[in-house]
């Protein structure tokens, strides 16, 4: 990546981590009922690549949005979102991976039973911050509400956790790409989504805007998990911070699994293409035009 555009994203990360500490409701003391803040802090601190809260923050600035800190905080939630689906992806019930991000996962370290409540913390939490939020000024009601209903929707029952049901059912079973693209779209596609849109909404952007940020993401989803699939084959445990293997241990059926390394790898080119030509035509879309790329060759 463009070293300049390198630069703004490093920025990005750095400032949604400074978001996700000065978090108050994350800090938590020795006592035995506070063990679950201190897991969801675990899950949270250990890492990744903050993506979700980058998207929120790079499709803020193409649609002229300011970047106050209020927008960091509101990206954090994603984040928030983001580890709950990853401490519940990791247990013994679904995945049973028990490292993440280089470290134990959340069940391994601190019992399924505490990992379980701090999945559930944590998807809570957004709907706490958001309020607040607005409360002290930082953001306007309506778009609270608009921020507060695209979340929701894009984790829920209809969204990213009926994802990760279809992705379960699966295991063991044959599926063909139709069933692999609904299950990408939803248990990875959706919180993308919603996170390039959380941009827009913050930027105040037009209809028109918002729903080039979430084509945008729609292209970037699937070719993201994509990618996952593949790097699950032939990635590296160490850069990645996560077993290699998993899919396969698992019977998944997975892109890499069903249309081969090479098949897949075409496919999210195909879906990185039209990421990008959703918001080329946007001036200062490089960035993001480049993004969508990266994420396409990266190994972690
Ligand atoms: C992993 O997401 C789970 C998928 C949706 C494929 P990331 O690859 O964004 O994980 P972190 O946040 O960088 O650890
Ligand atoms: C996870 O997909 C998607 C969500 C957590 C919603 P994977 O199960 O492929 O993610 P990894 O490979 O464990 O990170
Ligand atoms: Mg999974
Ligand atoms: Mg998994
Ligand atoms: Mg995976």
């Amino acid at each position: 990546m463009n070293e300049e555009y390198k630069r703004i994203l490093d920025e990005d990360v750095r400032l949604v981590n400074e978001a996700i500490s000065r978090c108050g409701e994350l800090s938590y003391s020795d006592t035995p009922g506070e063990l679950v803040i201190k897991a969801e802090s675990y899950s949270l601190l250990a890492g990744g690549k903050r993506i979700r809260a980058a998207l929120c923050v790079e499709l803020n600035r193409l649609f002229g949005g300011r970047i106050a800190d209020c927008c960091y905080d509101v990206a954090a939630c994603l984040e928030y979102i983001h580890a709950f689906s990853l401490i519940h992806d990791d247990m013994p019930e679904m995945d049973n991976d028990p490292v993440r991000r280089g470290k134990p996962s959340t069940h391994v370290k601190f019992g399924q039973n505490t990992a379980l409540l701090a999945g559930d913390g944590l998807s809570l939490l957004p709907f706490e911050i958001i309020p607040k939020l607005c409360e002290n000024r930082s953001i306007d009601p309506e778009r609270a509400v608009r921020l507060m209903g695209t979340l929701a929707s894009a984790a829920g029952s209809r969204g990213m956790i009926m994802g990760q049901a279809l992705d379960i059912h699966s295991e063991g079973i044959d599926c063909d790409l139709d069933y692999l693209i609904k299950m990408s779209e939803l248990k990875t596609g959706c919180l993308l989504k919603a996170s390039a849109v959380f941009g827009a909404i913050l930027a105040g952007a037009s209809k028109k805007e918002e729903e080039a940020a979430s084509r945008y993401a729609a292209g970037v989803g699937l070719a993201f998990q994509i990618v996952d699939d593949v790097l699950d084959i032939i990635g590296d445990e160490k850069l990645l911070g996560k077993p290699i293997g998993s899919d396969k241990r698992r019977n998944k059926n997975t892109f890499a699994a069903v249309l081969g390394i090479d098949g897949a790898m075409k496919l999210a080119k195909k879906y990185t293409d039209q990421a990008v030509s959703a918001i080329a035509s946007y001036e200062g879309s490089e960035l993001l035009c480049q993004l969508a790329q990266d994420l396409m060759s990266r190994n972690k």
